[in-house]
């Protein structure tokens, strides 16, 4: 069997497929015609792609009809066309589970960072601006016991309301397609019907939802509008959740006191103004990224692919 991994990943899953005789083809970040190139060149019977990769009807042509399963390396899948998936009968998995706590560790490093504006004291301090004590000198904001909107209560969006509620007695309002009684149970936990309650009522929003054409842009100007104006925005789940031009307008005008970001609308190209503003933290698509979570979604993405070619249904198929 003949593997191809469509860019650099920790070894595990590298070690494990070859474990089992395949050959592995690692990549060097093709582009879309690079990738097509690659796929038509060689006959492979499993890809191991990643959120960068678009995998489309075109690809999967190019791949051929013995390539059974393309395994996104990544929770996400908003990059594959699961629609000329099925069609075709190629099977898509993802690595779900693997990720959350880290990702909700780096959710709240971006929260607490933000709030006590870490980023911008760094800059301060570095540039050596700091000249003594000061009872003024940059004043945060408190983040215990105040509300946190989630928007999508996901296995990421729950974990991220786990950490505010048992480490810092935050409210917790949340908006999802489906109520989760146990959930508001456990963390006393308010559901609101509509994401405006959200934007309206929280102090810190953090957003937790996949990319579909139902969330393209749900934070949008008119829902930013809505925020208080001592609010802030947390995004590490997809960037075009949030219409990134119109949360530059609201960071300037101060519409809203802050956001801070893992993700962006076209990565890797920020919107205009947005690096230009003290009132942010950005960092980039790092949510995932710390050694053990890295080398855990490579060997569930092999994993995936062993059972696929094993003939059984891989455990993290995506139904499309
Ligand atoms: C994902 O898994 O979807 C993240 O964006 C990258 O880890």
């Amino acid at each position: 069997m003949k593997i191809l991994v469509t860019h650099e990943i920790p070894d595990r899953g590298i070690n494990l497929l070859k474990s089992k005789g395949y050959e592995v083809t690692v990549g060097n970040a093709f582009n879309k015609e690079e990738l097509i190139a690659e796929l038509k060149k060689d006959r492979y019977d499993a890809v191991l792609c990643d959120l960068n990769d678009p995998i489309d009807g075109e690809i999967f042509d190019a791949a051929g009809t013995q390539c059974k399963i393309f395994a996104n390396y990544a929770v996400g899948f908003d990059n594959v066309d699961l629609k000329a998936a099925a069609e075709r009968g190629v099977m898509i998995t993802n690595t779900p589970g693997v990720l959350t706590d880290t990702v909700a560790e780096h959710t709240f490093a971006l929260l607490l960072a933000i709030a006590h504006r870490v980023a911008e004291s760094d800059r301060f301090t570095r540039a050596g601006k700091y000249h003594g004590w000061e009872p003024m000198l940059l004043l945060g904001t408190d983040v215990s016991k105040k509300t946190l909107g989630i928007v999508g209560l996901g296995r990421i969006g729950s974990r991220v309301a786990h950490i505010a509620a048992r480490g810092f007695e935050m409210k917790i309002i949340y908006y999802d397609l489906q109520r989760n009684a146990d959930f508001e149970k456990e963390f006393s936990a308010e559901y609101r019907q509509d994401p405006d309650e959200i934007f309206r009522e929280a102090d810190f929003i953090s957003i937790h939802v996949p990319l579909l054409p139902s969330t393209l842009h749900l934070a949008d100007a008119r829902r930013l509008a809505l925020m208080k104006k001592s609010a802030y925005l947390i995004n590490t789940s997809r960037g075009a959740v949030v219409d990134e031009g119109a949360l530059v307008a609201a960071l300037k005008s101060g519409t809203i006191k802050g956001a801070a970001l893992d993700v962006y609308e076209h990565e890797p190209a920020l919107a205009p103004g947005l690096s230009e503003l003290e009132n942010v933290i950005l960092t980039p698509h790092i949510a995932s990224a710390t050694e053990e979570t890295r080398q855990a979604m490579s060997e569930l993405a092999a994993k995936n692919i062993i059972e696929a070619l094993e003939g059984r249904t891989p455990p993290n198929r995506v139904k499309n």
